[in-house]
């Protein structure tokens, strides 16, 4: 593999596309195999490995019981309860088991949806697993986010049964869910028939008779449970999980199940060059993305022991995660930027504390990755730091560099190149020409069809599907990611921030339309505007300019302070503290151009100390100038 140039790899997965991913869908198991690899004659829509049959469960845990079922395949550790838990191959299929006959005994069936709203436990992973196993659709959703933001989500998926807990915990702090659950199905149109509960005894709570199921005791009565695992098509969809976009309504991706399986088996070798039998620590959450497919279902398919840990990277102490390296030899780890600038503000010392030598690489993801915390982790832990560009909707990276092809050195400030199966292009945004020489600005867009793993369509709205991803550039049916890109002339391409009005905080994707929307309801505010904000540690921060109802609310600096709070509360209760803004402020006018369009970009020119750019079209430039020196004005 080695001998082979990169550029000739991937130039073979886009011309001999067919049978580049025929030889990738040999690294997992079908129980009936396909009889085409991709059928594209329906775009935008793609149908990978149509007629073959698997289960992802089945390829994540049955497939180890014959070569490895007593090596490690879950390693759970939380610092906030001070437990470690380990379970083998043979031990994670038992639980899967028992989690799965619970659900079937709750009713769920092939294609209904479980919606999992959990801390980061081991049930949950047992829960994800156990839905594949049974042909469900699971729908994880943030144990950050609160009842409103929970609510929305529960009635697009309309979930059977929704899996939870008692409470999770942040440092050191209970943190209960149960609550905001119950006011989340309170405020949802869908009932789900029942909440399958997992009492850690954290936080009491209030059992709704007839729905609400104790999972200790269904567990008991399946503790010997054999669950078949149901044999779905490779197009059935394995889950759905929501993420932001311009509206306010976050969309449903959907992920089928063979293409999945196969992207990310091929990724582990192709990528990250995880191997069986060893460990990989991906310090994400299984609410986004990343722990979906580099958590849970990445690793277990490579038949690697994966990390699943909760609590925060300083505490006990900053030296936390290297201890787990160490004490368990991982030899892959991905994390965020923003994690490791939270660590670089602490002492380096920990980095030196503990033998590292087991580590091969650390990948990187979720935001830009700036180049002194690059350069930082690169020299304080002297191995290799990949930067992975990638999305919800792709479940898998887009740039990168595939060391697992051919060895390549990385550039600060880039991700890297396009990988194997994605036709990146940059194309203008006004035309949809394609920019083909060096270093010229455009978005980031892929050539359909997506390759596989990506996601198949909305959530029961092919019709958002197309008009949302494939029609943003004129006259081309192309999917745009959204992002801004250049590419230097040696085909490593550099992200430049988001078309939209998506926000990027601590590596939390965040639409501002549902901050606003939010905000807008306390009944104090006549209209918002919400802005991401570069910050040094979390990368962005949302800031708000309100405009008041009653303006007469804020005379006095105490009152203004008191109706900042209040506002956040609003947030922190719909939405959860993740979406909280960093500053309210209040203005008399929003800046606007004549025909009443919000002017956001400028505002977070103005925002960042940067030249807002044209302004011939604005409305009224005091609110402007306003924004402009209240934001520089001290606290
Ligand atoms: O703007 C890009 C940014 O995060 C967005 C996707 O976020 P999410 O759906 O949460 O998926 C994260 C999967 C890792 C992108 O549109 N982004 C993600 N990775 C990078 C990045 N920006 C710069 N560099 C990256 N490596």
């Amino acid at each position: 593999m080695a001998s082979i140039r990169y550029a000739d790899f991937h130039r073979r997965s886009l011309e001999d596309r067919d049978g580049f991913w025929r030889e990738q869908a040999a690294l997992i198991d079908w129980h009936q195999p396909f009889s085409q690899v991709c059928d594209y004659a329906n775009p935008p829509f793609a149908r990978w490995f149509v007629g073959g049959q698997t289960n992802l469960c089945h390829n994540a845990v049955d497939r180890h019981l014959a070569d490895r079922p007593d090596q490690n395949a879950l390693i759970w550790v939380s610092t906030e309860v001070d437990k470690e838990t380990v379970y083998t191959y043979r031990q994670l299929h038992a639980e899967v088991q028992r989690m799965a006959a619970s659900l079937l005994a709750l009713g769920v069936r092939k294609g209904d949806r479980v919606l999992v709203y959990m801390p980061m436990i081991p049930e949950a992973a047992f829960a994800m697993l156990a839905c594949a196993r049974i042909g469900a659709i699971h729908s994880v959703v943030f144990g950050g986010f609160a009842s409103v933001s929970l609510a929305s989500r529960i009635d697009d998926a309309e979930p059977t049964v929704v899996v939870s807990a008692d409470a999770g915990s942040r440092g050191g702090k209970v943190v209960p869910y149960k609550p905001l659950l119950d006011e989340a199905i309170r405020l949802a149109r869908h009932k789900p028939s029942n909440v399958l509960m997992v009492d850690r005894g954290l936080s009491a709570y209030d059992r709704v008779e007839g729905r609400d199921a104790d999972y200790a005791a269904l567990r008991e009565q399946y503790l010997d449970a054999v669950v078949p695992c149901t044999w779905v098509d490779a197009t059935h969809p394995s889950y759905t999980l929501y993420t932001s976009g311009t509206t306010g309504k976050p969309k449903g991706v959907q992920r089928d199940t063979g293409g999945y399986a196969v992207a990310l088996a091929a990724s582990m070798k192709l990528i990250y060059d995880g191997r069986p039998g060893e460990t990989y620590f991906s310090t994400s959450d299984i609410g986004w993305v990343v722990g979906h497919s580099y958590i849970i279902y990445g690793p277990l398919l490579a038949g690697m022991a994966t990390i699943m840990y909760e609590g925060l990277p300083v505490r006990p102490d900053a030296g936390i995660w290297w201890k787990l390296v160490e004490q368990y030899k991982v030899t892959v780890m991905f994390s965020a930027p923003t994690a490791v600038r939270v660590l670089k503000k602490q002492d380096p010392a920990y980095l030196s504390k503990y033998d590292l030598s087991s580590l091969r690489a650390l990948f990187l993801a979720g935001e830009p990755l700036d180049e002194p915390t690059a350069k930082w982790i690169a020299e304080s832990l002297g191995k290799p730091i990949i930067d992975n560009y990638w999305q919800t909707e792709t479940g898998w990276p887009i740039l990168t560099i595939c060391n697992g092809v051919e060895k390549a050195p990385s550039k600060f400030g880039s991700p890297g190149k396009a990988v194997y199966g994605y036709d990146v292009k940059l194309l203008d945004e006004q035309t949809g020409e394609e920019l083909k020489g060096p270093n010229q600005k455009g978005v980031v867009a892929i050539e359909g069809p997506l390759p596989p793993g990506c996601m198949q369509t909305v959530w029961r709205d092919d019709k958002r599907f197309v008009n949302t991803y494939w029609s943003s550039i004129p006259s081309k049916l192309v999917y745009s990611t959204f992002d801004w890109g250049i590419r230097d002339e040696d085909g490593y391409f550099f992200i430049l921030g988001r078309t939209d009005d998506v926000i990027n905080v601590a590596g939390h994707r965040l639409g501002t339309r549902e901050i606003e929307e939010s905000i807008a309801s306390h009944p104090n505010v006549a209209e918002v505007a919400v802005v991401g904000v570069a910050d040094q540690l979390k990368g962005q921060v949302a800031m708000a300019f309100a405009v008041l109802k009653d303006p007469s609310k804020v005379t006095t600096p105490e009152a203004t302070l008191k109706l900042e709070g209040e506002i956040m509360k609003v947030v922190d209760e719909q939405l959860g503290a993740v979406a909280r803004p960093a500053r309210v402020r209040f203005v008399n006018l929003l800046p606007k151009t004549r025909s009443g369009k919000l002017l956001r970009r400028a505002i977070q020119a103005v925002c960042e100390g940067r030249d807002p750019g044209d302004l011939t079209t604005i409305e009224d430039p005091s609110a402007l100038q306003t924004i402009k020196e209240l934001v520089a004005a001290p606290r």
